[in-house]
């Protein structure tokens, strides 16, 4: 059988990394289309670094502080990928904005996860701003990155309702649930090759078929 390449992935991380430990423990499955081969820190405490280390994958810290300029940060960082031969990369809580060169670079190759049916509740605080809106449905959403701000095309979506009662910590703990196992989904249709960008939409191949009424979009 021919041996198919997968998708080298870099997951970059600015803190706990839960959703980073959700996508390398989807990757280790042998027929995961992708594998983690770089976790990237622009902050040398994240938590999440000690984690991919302690599983063999390679890590760096560009401490964002040590750069003089947005800029030299993104170049900095672009050379770690270049060297790592990275074809994807997957944003997992990494809370700092690219300079448009570099999110041009990785058009159509670069993914987030945020945690807000988008596009409501763009930025920080999402569970607050979702509270004060009363809406009924939350969830997380995973898409493609463009410079404007959780903006990008949307690849997978998963809801929550909001329960009486829920504050915005019982509410982001429900959500997180949904984000780990969204991430891994949404990356494997992105690898897979099931899911591409055409311009400013996202295409599904023909066996991409959500259920109608499921919480979850996939
Ligand atoms: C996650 O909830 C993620 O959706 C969010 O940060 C958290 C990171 O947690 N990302 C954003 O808000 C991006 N704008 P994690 O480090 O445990 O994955």
């Amino acid at each position: 059988m021919a041996v198919v390449r997968k998708t080298r992935v870099a997951i970059l991380i600015s803190g706990r990394g839960s959703n980073m430990a959700s996508l390398i423990a989807a990757a280790e499955a042998s027929d995961f289309p992708a594998e983690i081969v770089l976790v990237a820190a622009n902050r040398p405490e994240a938590p999440g670094l000690a984690f991919a280390a302690a599983r063999g994958i390679p890590t760096r810290a560009l401490d964002h502080k040590a750069y003089p300029s947005r800029e030299a940060f993104d170049g900095a960082l672009q050379a770690e990928l270049a060297a790592a031969g990275i074809d994807l990369v997957c944003l997992a809580g990494f809370m700092r904005i690219f300079s448009a060169g570099f999110v041009e670079a990785w058009a159509g190759r670069m993914i987030n996860i945020h945690p807000s049916l988008l596009p409501l509740f763009k930025g920080t605080h999402t569970h607050e701003q979702a509270l004060a809106a009363g809406v009924r449905l939350h969830g997380c959403t995973v898409h493609y990155v463009v410079p404007e701000l959780d903006a990008g095309p949307i690849i997978a979506q998963a809801a929550v309702p909001v329960r009486p009662g829920d504050d915005a910590d019982t509410l982001a703990a429900r959500i997180l649930v949904q984000e780990h196992r969204l991430y891994p989904q949404a990356l494997a249709l992105v690898a897979g090759g099931q899911v591409r960008l055409e311009g400013e939409r996202v295409v599904f191949s023909d066996d991409v078929v959500p259920a109608d009424g499921a919480l979850l979009s996939l």
